[in-house]
Formats: structure tokens, C-alpha cells, sequence
């Protein structure tokens, strides 16, 4: 059997997601969401003291972040920033001893964001690593650390540790909230609603014929957006990084809201788009998808049950990958499942080795923030 044939780890660690949501769930929900941050713990007195959230990360590990912001900002009120830890030292960030900075890192030794959580410490912030791999240069460096429990990594590019990151910046927001008084009566709800993550998880994995068949097309093609609003929006993002680093392909991630003011000019017939809308946002899109069909566009719809709750959209879609139905807040965690497995497929067929695509910077890359130094 030739290396090519062998499964990948790439789709293993997309096919264990559920296994490590589901983990990370039982490790840091309790009965009371007992989150266990050590070196100090955020306490309640801590929290309540906090004024501003600042996240920082590189990559797939930002766009985590980018998400959380969202989530943050509904549940616990808090003002919240994310910038990308190359950027960190190129300006003053605003942050002070009111600030809790969350540096958002897989391996935890990231040169830019180990750089920027310890810009955000040497202003006095309550600093916070949330890694994968402990101990590592982060958690050495933060006050405190959160561990997502992915497992052992064995591929240069992350998914599982994704979901993971963003399901606990999605516990983290609750407790930031939970301090801050702001859940009470909506707590058993809310436990309910992630209790059934990893079991929605499973059921977009179970659909990868979908993802196989959308590979299959796009491989035919030079380009495609994928576009997406709110907190689905760094999905876009990161479904057209994965498309780049794993299949070489040339993907771009872009608003919906934002496509009509200029890109749409490159919108064609060998232009195929990839677009998220779920259920209730998707009336708002139409007219979006309309100027694309008009234009003679390939339309891919990711969708919560796409064709039956929203048949006018759903009536102009080439291929749809239908989402099971999942608390708005929750839906990143999902809908980025059609886009990894989309990355997979694409670079089996364009005969890409998806364990170590290649073409990334080396072990000697020292980072943006050392070299400026
Ligand atoms: C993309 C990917 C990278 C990393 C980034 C940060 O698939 O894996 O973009 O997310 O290099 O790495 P960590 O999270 O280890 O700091």
C-alpha cells in the first residue's frame, strides 16, 4: 500500500471531534460549570474586577478567538477585542489591569502569541493560556491556564484542537457571565444545549458524502468564496485557510454582508461560492444569492436543514450540506465540519500529502514579533 492510500491522521483528528468535545465537556462542566483555570483560578472577585476582554493567536487558533468575541460579547457583556498576535507589537494595545488577555495557542509555543501575552502581562493584565499542549511556554507565562483536551496532535494542521479552543472560550463565556450574574434562571438550558454539541458534531461527520461530492466539483475549478455573517463568519475564514494549506487550492473567506461592496465584480461562472447561511439569516442573503445565480455562479448552500426551512433559497442551490438544527450560538462548531472535511477530500484528489501539506514556514521561523526586535 502506498503512503497515499494509508489513512490520513488529517481525517482521523477531524473524525475524533466528537470524542474530544465531549471530553472537554466532562472535564470542565460541572453541576455549578465548575471551570478549572489554575495559577489563579478566576474567581469571582477577579472577574468582576474585569472590564475588557483582549484575545490574541495566530491561524486557526485566531480564528477561534475571532468567533469567541461573539460569544463573549452576548453572554457576559464585556467588551472584547481580538487582534493577531503578529499585530500586537506593532501598535499599544489597550490593555491594562482590568483587562483579561486570553492568548488562544494549540501547541503553546507560538513565538508572536507567547509575544503578545507577555506585552498584555507587562500592562498588568489577568493573563489566561488556553493551549492544548501542558506544560509549554505559555502556560509558563500566563497567570492562569485552560487546556482544551484534543489529545495528541500528529498533523501540521488543526481541527480538532479548533473546535476544542472554541468550545472552551464558549465555557469561558458563560463564566465570565455566571460571575457577572448574568445566566441564573437560563443555566439548566444552557448545559442542555452544550450537553448535545458533540452529538451534532456526529451527525455532520455522518454526511461526508456531501463534502466528497462538493470536492469533487470544486476540483474542477481555480477559486471559490466561501462567505458567512457573525459569529459563523471566522468559519469562512478558516474553511478558506484549510481549503489553502490542505488542498492548495485558492480559497477566500469574506462577509456576506461586506461581498456587494466590491468582490462581487469577480463573481462568474468559474466563481463557485460556499455559503453559510443558516435558518433566519438566510431570507437576508437571498438577494445576495440571486446576483450570484444571475451571474452564472455555482451556489453551495451550508445550511441548518437547508431545504425545508428555507425553500426560495434552497430552490437556488447546486449542492446543499444540511446542518441538524443547533442554539446560534453553538453553530460554528458545526458548520466548520463540512468545510474540513471539504479541505480533506480536495487535497486527496489534488494528490496533496493533508498530514503535511508543505509550503509552511520551518523550524527556523522566529516570528514576527522577534524580528522586529
Ligand atoms: C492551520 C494551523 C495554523 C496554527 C497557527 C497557530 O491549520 O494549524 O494556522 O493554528 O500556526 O498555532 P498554535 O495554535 O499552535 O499557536
Amino acid at each position: 500500500m502506498k503512503d497515499i492510500d494509508k489513512e490520513p491522521f488529517f481525517i482521523k483528528e477531524i473524525k475524533e471531534q466528537p470524542k474530544v468535545l465531549a471530553n472537554t465537556l466532562s472535564r470542565y462542566l460541572g453541576p455549578n460549570l465548575h471551570l478549572k483555570i489554575t495559577r489563579p483560578p478566576l474567581d469571582d472577585q477577579t472577574i468582576r474586577r474585569i472590564h475588557k476582554v483582549y484575545i490574541t493567536a495566530c491561524g486557526t487558533s485566531y480564528h477561534a478567538g475571532m468567533t469567541a468575541r461573539y460569544i463573549i460579547e452576548e453572554l457576559s457583556q464585556l467588551p472584547t477585542v481580538v487582534e493577531p498576535a503578529s499585530e500586537a507589537g506593532r501598535h499599544q494595545p489597550l490593555v491594562d489591569e482590568n483587562t483579561l488577555a486570553v492568548a488562544i495557542s494549540q501547541s503553546g509555543r507560538s513565538p508572536d502569541t507567547l509575544a503578545a501575552l507577555n506585552l498584555a502581562r507587562s500592562r498588568g493584565a489577568v493573563t489566561l493560556g488556553l493551549v492544548n499542549e501542558a506544560p509549554s511556554p505559555l502556560t509558563e507565562a500566563a497567570s492562569g491556564s485552560l487546556q482544551i483536551l484534543a489529545g495528541q496532535v500528529f498533523t501540521l494542521s488543526s481541527t480538532k484542537a479548533f473546535t476544542s479552543q472554541t468550545l472552551a472560550l464558549e465555557l469561558l463565556a458563560l463564566r465570565l457571565a455566571q460571575s457577572r450574574g448574568l445566566i441564573k434562571e437560563r443555566w439548566p438550558q444552557e448545559l442542555e444545549n452544550l450537553a448535545r454539541i458533540p452529538e451534532m458534531v456526529r451527525h455532520a461527520l455522518a454526511m461526508e458524502d456531501k463534502a466528497l461530492q462538493m470536492a469533487k466539483t470544486l476540483n474542477d475549478y481555480d477559486h471559490v468564496f466561501i462567505l458567512a455573517r457573525g459569529a459563523l463568519l471566522p468559519m469562512a475564514y478558516e474553511g478558506a485557510l484549510k481549503l489553502k494549506e490542505v488542498a492548495h487550492f485558492h480559497a477566500e473567506g469574506y462577509s456576506t454582508g461586506e461581498f456587494g461592496h466590491g468582490p462581487l465584480a469577480m463573481v462568474g461562472p468559474r466563481t463557485p461560492i460556499i455559503l453559510i447561511a443558516f435558518a433566519g439569516e438566510a431570507a437576508s442573503d437571498l438577494s445576495l444569492a440571486r446576483a450570484f445565480r444571475a451571474r452564472g455562479a455555482p451556489l453551495w448552500l451550508i445550511s441548518e436543514d437547508g431545504a425545508k426551512k428555507d425553500q426560495a433559497m434552497a430552490s437556488m442551490a447546486d449542492l446543499i450540506f444540511p446542518l441538524p438544527a443547533v442554539q446560534a450560538r453553538l453553530r460554528p462548531m458545526v458548520a466548520i465540519i463540512p468545510l474540513q472535511l471539504l479541505a480533506y477530500h480536495l487535497g486527496r484528489l489534488r494528490r496533496v500529502n493533508v498530514d503535511n501539506p508543505g509550503g509552511l514556514l520551518g523550524d527556523d521561523w522566529v516570528g514576527e514579533s522577534q524580528l522586529a526586535h
